[in-house]
C-alpha cells in the first residue's frame, strides 16, 4: 500500500498508509490529520489546501481549471499548492509528501 507523509502545522512529519483510490483529504481524515475539506471534495472550497513537496509536485497530474480557481482563494498559496481532495493515491505516489499550510481561510487558528 502506498505511503503518504503529512508535514503537520508544527513541522512534525506523520507517516501513514494511504490506500489506492483515496484522496489525500480522505487519508487525512482517516488518520485525524487536521485538513478541513469543508465541501468534501466537490471543488467548492479551498479548505483542503496542501502544499506538495516540490519533488512530487512535478509528478502529479496538472490541476484542472476548477481546482486552480479554488486554489486562488486559498490562504497562504505556494507554487506547489494543491487541493487535497483532488490528489488520488496510487502506487505511483508511494512516498508522497504534503505539507499543511499555516492556516486556511475558513478555519480558526
Ligand atoms: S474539500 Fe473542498 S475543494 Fe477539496
Amino acid at each position: 500500500m502506498p505511503k503518504l507523509t503529512f508535514i503537520e502545522r508544527n513541522g512534525q512529519p506523520k507517516d501513514v498508509e494511504a490506500p489506492n483510490g483515496l484522496s489525500v483529504l480522505e487519508v487525512a481524515h482517516k488518520y485525524g490529520v487536521d485538513i478541513e475539506g469543508a465541501c468534501e471534495g466537490s471543488l467548492a472550497c479551498s479548505t483542503c489546501h496542501v502544499i506538495v513537496d516540490p519533488a512530487w509536485a512535478v509528478k502529479l497530474a496538472k490541476p484542472s481549471e476548477d481546482e486552480e480557481d479554488m486554489l486562488d482563494l486559498a490562504f497562504g498559496l505556494e507554487k506547489t499548492s494543491r487541493l487535497g481532495c483532488q490528489i488520488v493515491m496510487s502506487d505511483a505516489l508511494d512516498g508522497l509528501i504534503v505539507r499543511l499550510p499555516a492556516a486556511t481561510r475558513n478555519a480558526a487558528g
